[in-house]
């Protein structure tokens, strides 16, 4: 559901050393966090993840530079700008998202609630928006 998408503000330690920010499963992360992946050297102007999951729930920071997150219920879209490493978006399942608007040497880090299934995507936009939008 797109009121179930949070973006969190994680714990942060300033210190002139340099900055050290955490999170935690059932903590900041609210699943357990059975997988992790990252996107790296995006060329301009490309998207990546144009899909939907069925039952897969993420938790997306942007370790480096900025990108947009595209989520879409099949009638309502929320785009969030992801620029700061303190930043946690969490992602329902559900729900169709897009990333792009890479910033040269973005480093995205996707925490994922199950192991990689390709049977949980959804490929087809017009699938999910049949199957799977938000009637209200
Ligand atoms: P995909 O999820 O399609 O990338 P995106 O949606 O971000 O554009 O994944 C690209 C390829 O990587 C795909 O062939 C499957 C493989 N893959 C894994 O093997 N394990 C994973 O955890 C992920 C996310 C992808």
């Amino acid at each position: 559901k797109i009121l179930d998408i949070k973006l969190i503000d994680l714990p942060k330690f300033l210190d002139r050393r340099g900055n050290l920010s955490f999170v935690e499963e059932f903590k900041q992360v609210p699943f357990k966090i059975k997988r992790s992946y990252w996107i790296y050297d995006v060329p301009g102007g490309e998207a990546r993840g144009g899909h939907a999951y069925k039952e897969n729930e993420e938790f997306i920071i942007a370790l480096s530079g900025s990108f947009n997150v595209v989520l879409d219920n099949g009638n309502e879209k929320k785009i969030f700008h992801l620029n700061r490493s303190y930043y946690g978006l969490y992602i329902p399942h559900g729900l169709w998202r897009e990333m792009n608007n890479f910033s040269t040497n973005s480093l995205a880090l996707v925490l994922a609630s199950t192991p990689y299934n390709s049977e949980d995507y959804i490929f087809d936009y017009l699938t999910f928006k049949e199957y799977y939008h938000e009637k209200e």
